[in-house]
């Protein structure tokens, strides 16, 4: 039973790029058969609240002595958490804001990235490991290598490096860029490179589902 958890973080429920992209990856990862089921969890619409302890972010065995994680945060952890490990894959829906996460996503990694449970600690777990993670970017500018913006996206990076590096997935991004250019007048010149970005994104989006795992 192939299944993929889809995450979704645009504050805009209509005009967003990321979703109508994770939207294409979705929809054909359900015309693969009826087996290939999806669990979708948006993150703007349902907010994950913030950590209260810092014992939320350890193992139990790892807290220090005294730490209390508070009984609720405890159960809603162990229920992103069932919901991460239970997906054979994963896709996130990851808009720049402020060029870094949406806030929510943030919140979200904090309750799964756990030193000692889905990150090696003192001891190797990484339940995660090999399995493919999809990060669909959208952002209303452009940070092209070699342009003044080169180096501002702060969106992708720690994405890779938590779901890559620190859990083990197999990250693959997708990134739409110049999502402003039909609002911001400075911008309306590269409409046709926009409107190219967002139709090669979903294709892309498409093309990996069909063919992951
Ligand atoms: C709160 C907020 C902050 C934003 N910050 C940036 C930014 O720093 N750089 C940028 O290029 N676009 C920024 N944008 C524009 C979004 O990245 C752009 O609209 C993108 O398409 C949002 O993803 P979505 O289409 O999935 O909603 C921001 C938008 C919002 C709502």
């Amino acid at each position: 039973m192939p299944h993929l958890l889809h995450l979704d973080s645009s504050i805009d429920p209509t005009r967003s790029r990321s979703r109508a992209i994770t939207a294409a990856f979705a929809d054909a990862w359900r015309e693969r058969g009826e087996d290939f089921t999806v669990t979708a969890r948006d993150l703007h619409a349902r907010p994950v609240p913030h950590l209260t302890s810092a014992a939320s972010h350890w193992a139990p065995r790892l807290r220090q002595p005294g730490d209390v994680q508070p009984a609720e945060e405890s159960a809603r952890q162990q229920e992103l958490l069932d919901e991460l490990l239970a997906a054979d894959a994963l896709l996130v829906g990851a808009p720049m804001y402020n060029y870094s996460l949406p806030s929510t996503l943030k919140a979200w990694i904090d309750h799964i990235h756990v030193p000692g449970v889905t990150a090696p600690f003192d001891t190797p777990d990484q339940p995660m490991a090999g399995r493919p993670a999809v990060v669909v970017t959208s952002r209303g500018a452009v940070y092209d290598p070699g342009t003044a913006t080169e180096g501002w996206d702060h969106t992708v990076p720690p994405l890779r490096l938590i779901l890559g590096a620190s859990l083990g997935m197999e990250v693959t991004v997708i990134a739409t860029n110049l999502t402003l250019a039909d609002t911001v007048p400075a911008l309306a010149e590269q409409q046709g490179r926009a409107d190219e970005e967002l139709a090669a994104a979903k294709a892309e989006a498409r093309r990996l589902a069909l063919t992951l795992l």
